[in-house]
């Protein structure tokens, strides 16, 4: 499988605070990898090397197998807490990305009505954020990801906000997303079943500093369904991810709270 993103042996302190240690993980072309452990791990660290919001103090991020200068702009990337101008509509806020790479305002703004319904937004495009709930807010920053049309996809819990209903749908929604257009997402979540469902493969940080993820591989078939939650062998790789998380708790001797959903 041809190679999206690779973090070759990238080490990454706050400080004297050491987060990520020779770590190293490769993500192939049209994968969906879900990053899956405590509160505090490192996960969003990890998305913020790989977006080039911080800059690793050792070892190599390369895109497409090529080790770029910088990789601001080049991953679309929805950050854990919402980053909307309170001064934009919806609408304005959703074409941002469209905006920055020049794209004219007919065309983006037609690209964003379009897509507005699937995203539960329709008829809230003159909204302002502050209009919004919290769920809202966070399709709006999600379809703002992916109108960034970049082929690799970070998505930093992005239904953590949503009623269980919307969560259902959107996760769905995404499936089909990657399905067709063969996008490559990780999605950081700490719910143990949307991880699965989802996913090619699972990774489990369970230690700080992060030195090696632990892979599960996700061998359900595709297209997915929400239904496939009731299968055997979802429920084993349920199972198999809880154990690891728990193992590792015991061994680190951690005793922050696992919160499962
Ligand atoms: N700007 C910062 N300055 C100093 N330390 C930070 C900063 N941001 C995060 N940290 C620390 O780095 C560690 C990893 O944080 P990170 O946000 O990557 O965790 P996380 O796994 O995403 O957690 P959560 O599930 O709660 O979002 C934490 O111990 C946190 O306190
Ligand atoms: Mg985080």
């Amino acid at each position: 499988m041809k190679s999206k993103l690779s973090f070759a042996d990238v080490s990454f302190s706050y400080g004297e605070k050491p987060i990520v240690q020779h770590f190293s993980l490769q993500i192939g072309q049209g994968e969906f990898v879900s990053l899956i452990g405590p509160s505090g791990v490192g996960k969003s660290t990890l998305f913020q090397l790989a977006t080039g919001l911080l800059a690793p103090t050792a070892g190599t991020i390369s895109l497409n197998g090529e080790k770029e200068r910088t990789l601001l702009g080049k991953v679309g990337y929805m950050p854990q807490k919402d980053l909307l101008m309170p001064w934009r509509t919806v609408a304005e806020n959703a074409a941002l990305p469209l905006e920055i790479k020049g794209v004219d305002k007919h065309a983006s703004t037609e690209r964003v009505m379009e897509l507005l319904p699937a995203f539960g937004l329709k008829g809230w495009e003159h909204a302002y954020p502050d209009q919004l709930s919290g769920g809202m807010r966070q399709r709006v920053s999600l379809l703002r990801a992916v109108l960034a049309g970049n082929d690799l996809l970070l998505l930093d819990e992005p239904f953590s906000a949503l009623d269980g209903i919307t969560r259902m749908e959107m996760q769905e929604w995404l499936l089909g997303v990657c399905e067709r257009l063969g996008t490559t997402i990780m999605l950081i979540t700490h719910d143990i079943d949307e991880a699965i469902l989802l996913a090619d493969r699972v990774l489990v940080l369970a230690q700080t500093p992060l030195t090696q993820a632990i892979e599960v591989p996700i061998l359900l078939p595709r297209p997915r369904r929400g239904e496939h939650r009731y299968d055997p062998a979802f429920l084993a790789l349920r199972e198999e991810i809880w154990r690891i998380l728990q193992e590792r708790r015991a061994q680190s001797g951690e005793k922050g709270r696992w919160q499962a959903q």
